[in-house]
């Protein structure tokens, strides 16, 4: 077993033994190399590096209670892959091959994955890149699609704890028919600024309102946004928002629980009008948000007031918790088991 204090790791780097590697060369994927190199070589005219062809990935895998390990949901995420290379003309990686490196990838890090019950799991992160040298703008002709594991823990340091989170108009993460609803690099270095700017004014993270209006919600940082009230579950429908594996998890469980789900534009002044509100995703699970600060306005919005998430958003994160891990029925298909 690694040296590794498991239950208090953050949502960080932490080098393990291996990642897995495969090139697509002249028109086809090659083998699937394991590497234990941290580097890449790469040509300096890499379309990656200059053109932003570039796709990530992010899943997760659990020890469960029975000791056996599982991922929740991959073939979503490999899907997502397919289409954030296809909206920036990247060569897809397909099912079985994305299947193929992960089922790899993970057993040979396999003292990687934290002991059931730290509160930490392992990370992967699935990488497409355009390898091949290009100097006028166009797509490469040569890609790199990896893996890496790392072992993390909650992404928000308050973890479970309710976050304050802040409203913005003065930066667009990403545009109306841009590329907001992939998974590609520079939807991220567009929201860096306004990011860091929160963190230092202390939130955790910026809810980005769509560039056109400015009237809807669209990302809450890097998760989507969901809301509670009169019985209902309430997450924004927008064409620059990345479709959260984790929400659609979420709505299918919210429905289970007897509450009506609805996709569906999120005016910024309806805030006031919910119970519970907070931000979803693989790395956060479930966030719940006790603040919103309307940085235009200086309004701010509560939640939270005990001090405590509400309880449908805790009903719904141990729900999602509970079937990763194997303590509560995967009724719904949504975990592999890797032997
Ligand atoms: N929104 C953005 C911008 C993200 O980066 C992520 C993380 O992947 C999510 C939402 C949540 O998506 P998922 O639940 O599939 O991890
Ligand atoms: C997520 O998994 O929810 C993320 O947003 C990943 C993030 C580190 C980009």
């Amino acid at each position: 077993m690694p040296n590794i204090d498991w239950k208090n790791l953050s949502f960080g780097y932490t080098k393990t033994k291996y990642n897995v590697r495969t090139y697509f060369r002249d028109g086809k994927w090659g083998a699937l190399e394991a590497s234990s190199e941290e580097t890449i070589n790469l040509h300096m005219a890499a379309t990656a590096l200059h053109y932003g062809q570039e796709a990530f990935e992010g899943l997760k895998v659990f020890r469960g209670k029975d000791g056996a390990i599982r991922v929740f949901r991959w073939e979503e995420n490999a899907k997502r892959l397919q289409r954030s290379a296809e909206a920036i003309m990247m060569e897809p990686v397909p099912s079985e091959l994305f299947k193929k490196a992960m089922v790899k990838v993970v057993k040979m890090n396999e003292e990687y994955i934290p002991p059931y019950g730290t509160g930490s799991s392992l990370y992967l992160r699935p990488l497409l890149i355009g390898s091949g040298a290009q100097v006028g703008v166009k797509p490469a002709n040569e890609y790199l699609f990896m893996i890496f594991v790392t072992p993390v823990g909650p992404y928000f340091k308050e973890g479970f704890k309710p976050v304050d989170m802040e409203l913005v108009r003065d930066f667009d993460r990403a545009a109306p028919q841009g590329t907001g609803n992939v998974k590609v690099g520079g939807n991220y270095a567009a929201s860096l600024k306004a990011t860091m700017r929160a963190h230092d004014e202390g939130y955790a993270a910026s809810i980005f309102l769509d560039s056109k209006t400015k009237t809807y919600i669209d990302e809450a940082g890097p998760a989507n946004f969901f809301g509670i009230k009169e019985g209902k579950y309430i997450t924004p429908e927008s064409s620059s928002i990345l479709p959260s594996i984790t929400n659609m998890s979420l709505r299918v469980l919210a429905k289970d629980m007897g509450l009506t789900v609805e996709q569906r534009h999120v005016r910024a002044d309806e805030l006031d009008t919910f119970d519970e509100v907070g931000a979803c995703g693989t790395a956060a699970v479930i966030s719940p948000i006790k603040r919103i600060h309307d940085r235009d306005t200086d309004k701010n919005y509560l939640y939270c007031k005990d001090g405590n998430a509400g309880p449908i958003s805790t009903k719904l994160y141990e729900s999602l918790q509970g079937i990763q891990m194997g303590e509560i029925d995967d009724t719904h298909n949504w975990n592999m088991i890797i032997e």
